[in-house]
Parts: structure tokens; C-alpha cells; sequence
């Protein structure tokens, strides 16, 4: 930790209250001491410090932001059989091959209804992700693609429960050409209690055969955008105030084959003509939710894209030398940026206004490929310099950020991950201390989190995190941007071979119908939102220490260490005069902390503070109790320049100091 010199003590109360005493004489020997030298600006926060990251895992896109109801809506999920489709009442289904809509969605399912009947109506129903949900008063739009055979309708639209005994919402399609048409339908439900346990339902009366292809229903989005996310999930986001997306991966940018990789092109224009292709996390991705999407997603919660490129290389170990097999792969990301950022003179910009949205978006930062330091081939060194060379030379202006370090180009940043436990996080939260602050290579932490607690991180997990983001918001003058992974989980079936959860402990948690914040979601909500723009020297003294003993690596051992279990650091924000001091109490018992300020000409004895607690580390959120750990806001009186103040047990707070 950097040194700071205690100056001057200033302004001193001599109100006492349960929680902040003064402290006018110096603290006695064991007690811990937090110095803030609010004379001393070592460094500028970083405007952009806490973004997100994303990737199709753990049903993120399909089943969570995104949308769309309907699960496996173009068929193609399974090569044998329709799966997460039923069929009900008088009717048969298959794929069939020999009836594509076109090219990219080349199979369709063939419902055979020739057994139907006004008493006996037959069709399919699709339970969606893990159950449909349904809203009071709500108007859902459904919409396919269809073919008759000696067919040419009514087919009925209906929302129902899974049982097919109540009916909320359902619409008719009169008639069915004999050539491939899309259909559309809007249901609207009444006064119903919300329910996920339910199924879209299509069926008919008459006999015959009818084909299908991309079956889509989605609910009120946010922005009301057609092709949209769900509000819930993005409300949640917006609360942290996110600056930037890192997207779109993680793994899901380089696919287990370079054939599944995050192929950008095949991801804009029309859905049905998006191919879709299998993720890394071993599901189907039918690409709804493309580039554009991504990008709108940034728009509405004023984020800025932090773009990753896929690189030439995949996660079983396929890798495209460099030389001029990689230069079809560095067109294809000078084009997605040029997608991204062009105007309508340029090929790419002009697909952006064609698929619908006339501005350009803003970039400033481009990743190459995604932990690359996996590549056995060590190929990266030569196609890092490629596509660095290629993104520099016509778009200088870009922050180019490289996956593993290099030698031959010098990146704008670095993306470091680190998943650890919550010790790992306290033995290194003061790693950035030590950092090079002459590097030209800034820090990009793309992924990191505390990983305890599944599906979503306890209080354990928050601590860890809390740690963590003391030490980089302390050193954010070299830690530039950085992102918790995975952000999203489905937990609707958390283990089977159809479970909805891939990676345990990740951010934010949801069903079909509800949504939830870990307690790691509100502590980076609290260090997202109370952060000044300029960082404060501090320094420490007399900090508890616990005995940890490292796991074994590779049957060795290692030696004990002595951790700490109280964090801090202390911003500004230079226009009002806050100082955002944000202390960590990893222990079981509270912390009397002795906080002495100096150079700053006035401490208000009134100031606020904003605590996430728990009564035990293994504390958590879920869809059932859902804010069972949040922060609370109370006000803190007898603040000063020289003060004592308990902080509780397991807890994560922020401290709003006012000085003038
Ligand atoms: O966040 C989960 C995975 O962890 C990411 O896809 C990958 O980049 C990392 O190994």
C-alpha cells in the first residue's frame, strides 16, 4: 500500500453515539487505525472502472435477458427431435429436413393433424424455458412461419397452463397458405395471478399437415423493442450503473470449434435468417439475440460496448496460424467494427442502418480473443500483432486489449482473470499496490469473481468481492475498466442433464417469471455507485489478521499466511467534497476502526452510510428471498477528523464523508 504521512488533525467533535466516537487523542496501540490524506490525490478513478460481462452460459441470453419465450423456437437444438416440443391431443410432429424455410433455417417441423377434430383437436405446446410466465393484463406477440398440406387452417394460439386446464390468453390465425407466410397474433391476458408453470399451446380442429418454422412468442420488452430484453433483468442492471458491456464472451466468442465460433455475420439482419449455432456450454443458440442486439443492450442502459473479436482461435485447441489464413479473420473484425461504428457510406455501417438502427454506437476498446494463454500452439504472439496491426491501422483511435501478454506489440490493456475463493481474494486485494505505474499497458480485469455460493454468491462471496474492488478502485489509475463473470444464471433446474446452470456462482439470478441480486451483486452495486473521481492515499495500521492455509497445488503444500480481514480505500468526488470511504469487515466479530482525515479543512459531523450486512457469511438471495441480504442507508452523526466508528460483522460499508 502506498504511504501517507499523517499531517494535521482537523475538526474534532466530542459527540459520542452507539456507532461513532470521537477520538481527540491518538489510538492506543492495537487499535486499527484507517489514515485518509485527503491532501494527497494519488490517482484519477477510472470513469469506466465497473462495466459487465456476458456470454450465452447458464441460459443468459436464451431463457434469461432475451426476450423470447419460446424455447428451441427454430427446431434445430436437436437433430432427431423436437425437443422441448410436445405434441397435444390428435397429432404427430417430426423434423423434416425437406421442408426448409431457406437456407439458414433449413429443417421445420411437420405436424400431422389428421385425426383432429372439432372434439378432438390436435397441435404442439412448448413449455418455454423452464416454464412460460404469465402476467395480469399483458399483451404477448406471437408470431411463425407456416405451410399447409390439405391445410389450410383455423390454427388456435393460446396460452395455458401446463395441465391445459385454464386458458389465460389465446388468438386465431383464420387461414394457412399452401407456400411458407409468417403469421402474427397478439394475446392479451386478463386479470390473472402471475404463473411460469404454463405452455403455448398451437392446435387446430382440421385435419391435415402443417409445417413450422421459427415459432416466437415474447412479452413487453424493455423499450419496448421488438426483439427485446426482459425489463426486469435490465432494471437490475441499470441500478448498478454499469459503463460498459464486455461481449460477447468468455468462451461463447471462441466456440469449442472454430465452425462454432461467435460467427458476428450470422448474427444480424432478419432472426429467420440467423442459423444459430451451438455454444460452448453445450445448448443451442439461435442467435435472436446477435450483435445488434448486444449493442441496443448498451444503448438503452447507456453503456459503452467493449467489443471482443474472435481471434483464431478455439477452445479445443484449433487455432489458425498467423499469415494469411488469419487475414479472412481480421476482415471479419475490422468489419464488425466497422458494423459497430460506420456511417452509411460504408458497407458494414450501411447492414447497421439496413438492419435498423441509423446511428452509429460508440467504441473506444477492442478485444482480441479470449484467454488465449489456453492455446497450447502459442499462436497468439503472431495474431495478436495481426489484428493489432490491421485495428490500429485504421482506427487508430481504439484501445486494443490482448488476452495474455505480448512481446512484439505493446496492447492498450491487458485482460486479467482471476476466480478465486475468499481468501484468495484477501491475500491478493493489495496486489494492484505493487503494479508498475509506468507501464504503457493498463489493466483490463475481465472477469473475476469471489466463487462462493451457488447458484448466486453468500455474504462469503460479496466479502471476497468487496476485497477485491477496495483493491482496484484504490489503483484504478492503472486498473482502467473490469467486470464480474459470469453475470447471469437460470436457476430454474440447477443440476440433470438439462439443467439451466453451467457455472455456479454468478451475479444475478432468475426463473421464468422472477428475478434476483446476490449479495456480490449489491456490494458491486454500492462500489459501482458511490465512486468518487479521485483516489485518496491511505494507509493502515494495527488491521486483524487470521491464520489461512493455501489448498495444496499439484501435491505440494503450501506455507500458511496471515490474512487481513479488514479492506478499505477512500475516493473524492472533487465537485461536492464527498469522500467515499468503503471499509470490509471480512470477520465474525465487529471492527472498532479508529478513521483519522487529514488535509481536508472540514469534516461534517453528519454524513450517511450505506451497509451491507449479514448475520453469517453464508447468508444469500434467492427467488424466494430475494432481498433477504441488501444494503441499508442510515445516517452517521459525530464524523470527523479523528473518529471511531464499530463496523458490524460481515459487513461491506460505505462511509459518505462531506468535507468542504
Ligand atoms: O466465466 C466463465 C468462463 O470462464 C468464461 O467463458 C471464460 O472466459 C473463463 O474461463
Amino acid at each position: 500500500m502506498r504511504k501517507l504521512i499523517i499531517s494535521s488533525m482537523v475538526v474534532v467533535t466530542t459527540l459520542a453515539s452507539a456507532q461513532t466516537r470521537s477520538t481527540p487523542e491518538a489510538a492506543s496501540g492495537t487499535t486499527s487505525i484507517l489514515q485518509i490524506d485527503a491532501g494527497k490525490v494519488t490517482g484519477k478513478v477510472s470513469t469506466e472502472l465497473y462495466g459487465l460481462m456476458t456470454e450465452e452460459i447458464n441460459f443468459s441470453y436464451e431463457g434469461g435477458i432475451y426476450g423470447e419465450l419460446i424455447r428451441n423456437r427454430t427446431f434445430k437444438s436437436n437433430k432427431q427431435n423436437p425437443a422441448f416440443w410436445n405434441t397435444v391431443g390428435e397429432a404427430a410432429m417430426t423434423i423434416d429436413t425437406n421442408q426448409p424455410l431457406n437456407a439458414a433455417l433449413n429443417v421445420s417441423l411437420k405436424v400431422d393433424t389428421s385425426k383432429a377434430s372439432k372434439t378432438s383437436p390436435g397441435g404442439i405446446a412448448n413449455g418455454g424455458f423452464w416454464g412460460i410466465p404469465v402476467k395480469p393484463n399483458t399483451t404477448y406477440r406471437a408470431s411463425f412461419y407456416a405451410r399447409g398440406k390439405k391445410f389450410s387452417g383455423p390454427l388456435k394460439l393460446s396460452l395455458e397452463s401446463a395441465d391445459g386446464k385454464m386458458v389465460f390468453a389465446s388468438a386465431t390465425i383464420s387461414r394457412i397458405s399452401g407456400k411458407w407466410k409468417k403469421y402474427e397474433a397478439t394475446l392479451k391476458t386478463g386479470g390473472i395471478q402471475p404463473s411460469k408453470e404454463n405452455r403455448f399451446v398451437v392446435t387446430t380442429t382440421k385435419p391435415g399437415t402443417v409445417w413450422f418454422q421459427n415459432v416466437s412468442l415474447f412479452p413487453p420488452t424493455y423499450n419496448n423493442r421488438p426483439n427485446g430484453t426482459r425489463p426486469d433483468i435490465m432494471q437490475l442492471l441499470g441500478d448498478m450503473q454499469p459503463k460498459f458491456l464486455r461481449f460477447p464472451g468468455g468462451n461463447y466468442i471462441e466456440g469449442n470449434t472454430i465452425a462454432e465460433r461467435f460467427n458476428w455475420k450470422e448474427t444480424i439482419g432478419d432472426v429467420s435468417q440467423r442459423p444459430g449455432h451451438r455454444s460452448p456450454w453445450g445448448y443451442w443458440s439461435t442467435d435472436g439475440f446477435g450483435l445488434l442486439e448486444f449493442l441496443e443492450w448498451c444503448e438503452d442502459l447507456h453503456m459503452e460496448p467493449v467489443l471482443a473479436v474472435y481471434a483464431g482461435y478455439s477452445l479445443r485447441q484449433q487455432h489458425i496460424e498467423p499469415g494469411t489464413n488469419l487475414d479472412s479473420f481480421v476482415q471479419d473484425a475490422l468489419d464488425e467494427i466497422e458494423y459497430v461504428t460506420g456511417n452509411s457510406n460504408s458497407k458494414w455501417g450501411a447492414q447497421r442502418v439496413k438492419d435498423g438502427h441509423p446511428e452509429p454506437f460508440p467504441l473506444r476498446y477492442v478485444e482480441i480473443g479470449n484467454e488465449d494463454f489456453f492455446d497450447r500452439s502459442h499462436s497468439y504472439e503472431g495474431r495478436f500483432a495481426q489484428f493489432y496491426d490491421a485495428i490500429k491501422a485504421k482506427y487508430l483511435q481504439l484501445q486494443v486489449i490482448a488476452t495474455t501478454k505480448v512481446q512484439s506489440r505493446v496492447p492498450d490493456l491487458l485482460d486479467e482473470h482471476y476466480y478465486r475463493s475468499q481468501e484468495d481474494m484477501q491475500a491478493h486485494a493489495l496486489d494492484y499496490d505493487k503494479y508498475s505505474r509506468t507501464n504503457k499497458t493498463k489493466i483490463f480485469v475481465g472477469e473475476w469473481a469471489t466463487r462462493v455460493g451457488s447458484p448466486t454468491p453468500n455474504m462469503a462471496g460479496a466479502l471476497g468481492d468487496a476485497a477485491w474492488m477496495t483493491g482496484m478502485e484504490r489503483n484504478s489509475d492503472i486498473v482502467l475498466i473490469s467486470c464480474y463473470a459470469p453475470l447471469f444464471v437460470n436457476v430454474s433446474q440447477l443440476t440433470g442433464t438439462n439443467r439451466s446452470m453451467q457455472w455456479a456462482t454468478d451475479l444475478i439470478g432468475y426463473d421464468a417469471l422472477n428475478s434476483y441480486g446476490s449479495p456480490a451483486y449489491y456490494a458491486q452495486k454500492m462500489f459501482s455507485t458511490m465512486r468518487g473521481d479521485e483516489i485518496l492515499a491511505t494507509d493502515s495500521r494495527n488491521i486483524p489478521k487470521r491464520e489461512w492455509q493455501p489448498r495444496a497445488r499439484r501435491g505440494v503444500t503450501p506455507p500458511q499466511q496471515q490474512i487481513r480481514q479488514v479492506f478499505s480505500c477512500a475516493t473524492r468526488d472533487s465537485g461536492s467534497g464527498i469522500i467515499y470511504l468503503k471499509v470490509v469487515n471480512e470477520a465474525g466479530t465487529a471492527q472498532n476502526i479508529n478513521i483519522q482525515i487529514t488535509g481536508a479543512p472540514l469534516v461534517d459531523p453528519e454524513g450517511e452510510t450505506v451497509v451491507l450486512a449479514a448475520g453469517s457469511p453464508d447468508d444469500t438471495n434467492s427467488v424466494e428471498q430475494p432481498e433477504k441480504v441488501i444494503p441499508r442507508t442510515e445516517k452517521a452523526d459525530n464524523l470527523s477528523a479523528n473518529f471511531t466508528r464499530e463496523f458490524p460483522p460481515y459487513s461491506i460499508t460505505v462511509l459518505k464523508l462531506k468535507t468542504k
